[in-house]
């Protein structure tokens, strides 16, 4: 089964009770939020006010994609904002393990973004103490960016990592999917597909949803 994590990213942010109940009715799994700090990435989105009002519309689990330097600083705030899966960067925090291990504490469920260029062996020993991975496959900062072809290669050794331990580590890809990639995504082994644009700036939302799940 192929799950969705549609970027609120890409949503209107004067509608996002809206954007909120589209993903709900459509059948998506997770919502995304990309927070964005102007330091890790040059571009700023929001921070815990918008995933606390997020959480009080719906019970999609949230997903938060730390795109901030040294995201130990607010592992406490966002999980405390409501989030599910805490994300971070593994260039941004020079203490993965200690922060990993914070949001275990905190009671949430971890995962590690890597950036195009960072290779999958940075994980070889966090693999076994985390929920996901999440593969870049767009330098972060922008939605509606172009899908980078490598992340393919990467998808299937952080696969071949992960079944070689017997792991249960999700696999997801973030950035430059929809509905013209994603078979291609989901070949290389990734089980999660997060999109923003594909979703949000299509004629019907709801449709891509179930296009990029597999079911259409
Ligand atoms: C990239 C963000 C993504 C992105 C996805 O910096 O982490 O989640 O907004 O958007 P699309 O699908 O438009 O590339
Ligand atoms: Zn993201």
């Amino acid at each position: 089964m192929i799950k969705v994590a549609p970027s609120i990213l890409s949503a209107d942010f004067t509608r996002i009770a809206d954007a909120v109940r589209m993903l709900e009715n459509a059948g998506a799994d997770y919502i995304h939020c990309d927070v964005m700090d102007g330091m890790f990435v040059p571009n700023i989105t929001f921070g815990q006010k918008m995933v606390r009002d997020i959480r009080k519309l719906t019970r999609l689990p949230l997903d938060v994609h730390l795109m901030v330097q040294a995201p130990e600083r607010y592992i406490e705030e966002f999980a405390d904002a409501g989030a599910d899966i805490i994300i971070v960067q593994e260039e941004a925090s020079v203490h993965l393990d200690r922060t990993l291990q914070m949001i275990r504490d905190a009671g949430k469920k971890c995962g590690v973004a890597l950036n195009p260029h960072t290779p999958i062996r940075v994980l070889e020993n966090v693999i076994e103490n985390i929920d996901a991975v999440l593969l870049m496959s767009v330098n972060p900062g922008f939605g509606g960016q172009s899908f980078i072809p490598y992340s393919l290669n990467k998808a299937a050794d952080l696969k071949k990592m992960i079944t070689q331990r017997s792991l249960a580590v999700d696999i997801a890809m973030d950035g430059g999917i929809g509905a013209h990639n994603v078979r291609e995504v989901t070949d290389a082994g990734v089980n999660v597909v997060v999109a923003g644009d594909a979703v949000f700036n299509a004629d019907d939302p709801s449709d891509m949803i179930a296009r990029l799940k597999l079911i259409k």
